[in-house]
């Protein structure tokens, strides 16, 4: 008798699972047993794909992220460590790019194939996703903050192509490295299950690069979990409260930042101000400044691109997020530690012809921050509350070479 209950019982889970499945756009991500055997030749790969949404105690404000997807994002691991994808067999983006880094690397400028020295300091990626709203990633579509030290590339992709494609850093044509990437036995089983239509195309590549690089979300450092608590006890703005979690030397170097250089850096790290160009042109949103780094930059930085004379010697305003683990410092790393910049904020601003008006006074001279010896320490220790051991160690963007 009960079995005959158990027929229509059955029946009844079993359509109710596929209804379920269809509704919730249920994914099974186990690869084939043979699939898997081939991957793990090369690569050491969970059978479930981690979970690349970004994490974070912080209310994100304004800041819209889209889940990345976990398949397109490993795949995207994959191509991120992947020598292959260079002329010499030498370089990925990890070269100059390394996790423990923040993605950054520790060079003044970045080495490329052939040992070629470029001509920048690599720039760490953790602030890709954590600005996700106002870059424009692939995640939120164009027309947002742009990428490199002159915001020269609009997206994720553009910027992507623009490394593979440097003769200074990978050096390949995009036809070539399409090529390469499909040479690999290990890709045809990452694009089927990353992609509906799984052909190697320099689109997938790319976008699959890019989800993994706007995975990259640092927003779990002390000072989030600080301005967490702070805001759970009604107290929103960080420039406004010290923070209960701090020590008095991190307050005191955080009411220091918040006085002199959160009007470009930001004041939680996540929503740079946007500073409208100087004459208030709509061309460009720009992020940039001049520090006052030169009298006479070397590098017009983000004039070189625009042509614009207001922003010769301008260069993109970086996330300080991880700031502590990414020496050295600036476009060309020239200071090689936190205590330098400081001193150049402190005494050292030169008086060029773009300086940001915050680093001026009135008679346009450049500004002497003057920081005493203690305020210096209060400053590199609220600097060193910015790193997130998390992104800095989570085996989900590590190397996943086994060679
Ligand atoms: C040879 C070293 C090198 C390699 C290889 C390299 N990069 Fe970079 N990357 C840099 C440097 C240097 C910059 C800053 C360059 C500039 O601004 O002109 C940069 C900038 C970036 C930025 C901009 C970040 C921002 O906030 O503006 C992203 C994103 C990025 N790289 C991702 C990648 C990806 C993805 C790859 C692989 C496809 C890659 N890089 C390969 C050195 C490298
Ligand atoms: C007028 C805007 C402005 C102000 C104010 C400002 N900065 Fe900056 N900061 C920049 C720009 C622009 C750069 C990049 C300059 C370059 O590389 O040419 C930068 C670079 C940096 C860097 C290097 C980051 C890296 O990844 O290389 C640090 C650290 C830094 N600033 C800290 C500070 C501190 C601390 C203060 C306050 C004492 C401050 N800034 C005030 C605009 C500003």
């Amino acid at each position: 008798m009960k079995k005959n209950y158990l027929i229509p019982l059955l029946f009844g889970a079993v359509l109710l699972l596929a209804a379920c499945n269809k509704d919730a756009d249920f994914k099974y991500y186990h690869y084939s047993d043979e699939d898997y055997a081939l991957l793990s030749q090369y690569l050491d790969l969970p059978d479930l794909p981690y979970n690349y949404a970004i994490q974070s105690p912080v209310l994100f404000g304004n800041v819209q992220v889209k889940p990345p997807d976990p398949d397109l994002a490993t795949l995207g691991r994959v191509l991120f460590y992947d020598k292959h994808l260079s002329k010499d067999g030498t370089i990925s983006c990890a070269s100059c790019h390394q996790q423990e880094f923040a993605f950054g690397d520790n060079k003044a400028v970045s080495e490329g194939v052939f040992q070629r020295q470029g001509d920048r300091n690599s720039i760490a990626l953790m602030s890709v996703a954590s600005f996700a709203s106002n870059y424009g990633t692939d995640l939120n579509g164009p027309g947002g903050k742009r990428f490199f030290w002159d915001n020269r590339a609009e997206t994720a992709v553009e910027q992507s192509i623009g490394s593979m494609t440097n003769p200074k850093e990978m050096n390949m044509t995009m036809q070539e490295i399409v090529a390469a990437v499909k040479a690999q036995p290990y890709y045809e089983p990452l694009f089927r299950q990353a992609f509906d239509n799984p052909e190697i195309t320099q689109d997938n590549v790319t976008a699959a690069i890019a989800e993994f690089v706007n995975s990259i979300g640092s927003l779990n450092s002390r000072f989030d979990i600080a301005l967490d608590h702070n805001r759970k006890a009604g107290k929103f703005d960080p420039a406004s409260f010290p923070f209960d979690d701090f020590s008095p030397l991190e307050n005191k170097g955080k009411a220091l930042f918040m006085l002199n250089c959160s009007n470009c850096h930001g004041t939680d790290m996540v929503n740079a101000p946007f500073m409208p160009s100087l004459n208030g042109s709509a061309l460009f949103l720009s992020d940039g400044a001049s520090n006052g780094l030169d009298e006479l930059p070397a590098d017009a930085g983000i004039g070189g691109f625009t042509g614009l004379q207001f922003e010769m010697g301008t260069f993109k305003t970086p996330s300080l997020r991880n700031v502590g683990v990414s020496a050295p410092y600036m476009h060309d790393g020239r200071f090689a530690t936190l205590e330098e910049v400081i001193d150049h904020y402190s005494t050292g601003i030169k008086p060029h012809v773009n300086l940001n008006t915050i680093l001026k006074n009135q008679d346009g001279t450049p500004k002497r921050m003057n920081f005493t010896d203690d305020d210096k320490k209060a400053l590199v220790a609220f600097l060193h509350t910015l790193t997130d051991e998390t992104v800095l160690n989570d085996v989900k963007f590590s190397n996943p070479f086994k060679y």
